[in-house]
């Protein structure tokens, strides 16, 4: 592999400002690596809109992150997006594009006979992928979908703890409070909103995040092109937004997520 390539970065992005939870990750993991994280806040929410919708949204993303960055890899920082146009993606570029799926694996088989509540967009939860997924690793009954689009709203507009974010998120969980037993953040803004959902459900709602997953995802694909960058500088993060304010909000957003990390 040419050192040219190795340099390169890898190319991050999500609807909007979700993304951020997973490039967080991504820097824990490897922080000589290189950075540009693309938030495509003009057409968010994504997660409300068709698959072919998004399907041609993320494409859109991709082909900038290539053509103008020329990205080593893209990690789809984005439930949504992955679900409805990883494999489709994945058919019609040869970098490695890497995808974030709900964790309801680890929330079902680690809390068997108990209740798990998987948040996510409603897009994500009524694609056949998440069905089967359930399927496969969960009992019968045992995982509630909780589609929760306004929250990803209320963070693109740089909430994270705000009254109108509990107020939503009080109203949404009521009927799971003390019960739930595990709870899937299957969308990549609700980290965000992490303190307001372990409050509100209890202390006994474990938190499950995909992102540690895919960051490793990530890094095992590219050690195994043998493209992981060598430096032992701390990489670079670009911040690009299809939204005026969105990279500035971007910068905020990522540095409140590091503060509380
Ligand atoms: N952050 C996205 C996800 O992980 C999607 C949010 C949206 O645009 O609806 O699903």
């Amino acid at each position: 592999m040419s050192k040219e390539y190795v340099d390169r970065p890898i190319g991050v992005f999500d609807s909007g400002q979700g993304g951020l939870t997973v490039l967080s990750r991504l820097v824990d993991l490897m922080p000589n690596e290189d950075y540009v994280f693309y938030g495509d806040s003009a057409n968010a929410p994504y997660g409300v809109k068709s698959k072919e919708e998004v399907y041609q949204l993320a494409k859109r993303v991709v082909d900038e992150l290539i053509d103008k960055h020329q990205v080593k890899a893209v990690m789809i920082a984005c439930n949504t997006a992955t679900s409805a146009a990883a494999d489709r993606l994945r058919r019609e570029y040869s970098l490695p594009i890497i995808g974030i799926e709900p964790a309801v694996k680890p929330a079902a088989e680690e809390n068997p006979g108990r209740q798990v509540v998987a948040m996510a967009t409603p897009l994500t939860l009524e694609q056949d992928k998440f069905n089967q997924l359930v399927a496969e690793c969960a009992e019968p009954g045992q995982v509630v979908k909780v589609p929760a689009p306004k929250l990803v709203e209320l963070i693109e507009k740089g909430q994270t703890d705000s009254p109108a974010i509990y107020q939503y998120l009080e109203e949404l969980l009521a009927p799971y409070v003390g019960k739930a037993a595990g709870v899937v953040l299957g969308c990549t803004h609700f980290p965000f909103a992490k303190q307001a959902i372990q409050e509100i459900l209890g202390p006994q709602a474990k938190v499950y995040d995909g992102a540690i997953g895919a960051a490793a995802e990530v890094k095992r694909q590219l050690a195994s092109q043998d493209e992981l960058n060598a430096s032992s500088q701390p990489g670079q993060i670009l911040f690009e937004n299809s939204a005026p304010a969105g990279a500035d909000l971007s910068k905020r957003l990522y540095a409140l997520y590091r503060q509380k990390q």
